[in-house]
């Protein structure tokens, strides 16, 4: 009877205890601070890397509005005006025009609120026009330099791919967008690198697939007819294109015994790593889409809660106010290092 009694006496004292318990924050989702993100568009490969990690990280900590700018700035002003009328404490911003961040920064001032860029870095002139500014990238130049490395090495071992035996590397060069830091420095220090290495080289054809799978298919496809087995060499500004010449190359009977052109990315993103797997690419350069989602996800947390941008933090500032992630060299011999910033 007395035991009976206790065990009646703890069922009702735990269950009122949980009657009682008030919802945290992270199961009502409102509790939490928002933060207004933007990505430049969902459809973009390297990008829905980093979109699922700054939804991982944001877990139970933030309250995220979460919108496409679908590559229209005009369309991403609205959106970040919208943010500011549903009252955000943040705003992380992936800009479509890497130019237009003086406009975002305006809105902002007149709100009061911090602003981390990610992905497309602002002007210099427009991080310094505001102390709440702050921006989540890498070291634009470093992804050229290793993808540089990374041909001259492979091209040096390979004495083959001089097809024509002149000792010129011919190479063609797919762009991303015009005016973005990341396509003009990889563009740049790609072919610098190699040319500092000690290698000729002479440029078949440049232009922009605007970072997309499609684009790149369709100017390799062009330039396949019109140059094709004096093509030595693919370099490709990120995977999605280099893998949109992949496609074309293997339509157009490449890429078999005898038919082999080396293309070498940018992104490391799991499609390509599989091709890496293949052989059918030298190798890609890995942009940390984990570790920059975390970042951003990182900073603007501290500032949501009115904490110090860095505090508690192993992320350090230099003088642009960017946290810079660094890039790394991915072959067949360290594809695990990729798998895990993609959360593979
Ligand atoms: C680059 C990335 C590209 C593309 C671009 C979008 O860092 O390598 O694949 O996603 O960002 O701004
Ligand atoms: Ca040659």
């Amino acid at each position: 009877m007395k035991r009976t009694l206790i065990v009646l006496l703890v069922f009702v004292m735990t269950f009122s205890l949980v009657a009682c318990t008030p919802a945290t924050p992270a199961e009502s989702g409102s509790e939490l601070p928002g933060v207004g993100v933007t990505i430049y568009k969902f459809d973009d490969n390297f990008m829905s890397f980093v979109r699922g990690a700054i939804q991982r990280e944001a877990e139970g900590k933030l309250d995220l509005t979460l919108v496409d700018s679908a590559n229209d700035q005009a369309k991403q002003n609205e959106q970040v005006d919208g943010f500011i009328q549903k009252g955000v404490k943040v705003l992380a911003i992936n800009l479509v025009d890497p130019q237009a961040a003086s406009a975002i920064i305006e809105k902002a001032k007149v709100a009061d609120l911090p602003v981390v860029f990610y992905n497309k870095e602002p002007d210099q002139s427009a991080m310094d026009s505001y102390d709440k500014a702050w921006y989540v990238g890498t070291r634009s130049a470093e992804s050229g330099e290793i993808q540089g490395q990374m041909i001259l090495d492979a091209w040096n071992a390979n004495p083959d791919w001089d097809k024509n035996g002149d000792g010129v590397m011919q190479y063609v060069l797919l762009k991303g967008e015009p005016g973005h830091p990341d396509a003009e420095a990889r563009t740049k220090y790609a072919v610098e690198t190699v040319v500092n290495g000690g290698v000729q080289v002479e440029e078949l054809e440049l232009q922009t697939g605007m970072w997309d799978t499609a684009k790149g298919k369709d100017l390799m496809d062009t330039w396949i007819s019109k140059h094709g087995d004096a093509i030595e060499m693919v370099i490709a500004n990120n995977d999605a294109m280099a893998l949109g010449a992949l496609t074309s190359l293997e339509a157009a009977g490449y890429m078999v015994e005898g038919k082999f052109v080396p293309i070498v990315g940018v992104d490391a993103i799991p499609d390509a790593l599989a091709k890496i797997e293949e052989g059918k690419l030298v190798g890609s350069v890995l942009n940390d889409a984990g570790n920059q989602g975390k970042a951003v996800i990182d900073l603007a947390n501290n500032l949501a809660n009115g904490k110090d941008v860095l505090e508690g933090l192993d992320w350090t500032l230099d003088e642009a106010k960017a946290v810079r992630v660094p890039y790394k060299a991915i072959t067949l011999d360290n594809l695990d290092d990729a798998k895990a910033s993609y959360g593979q």
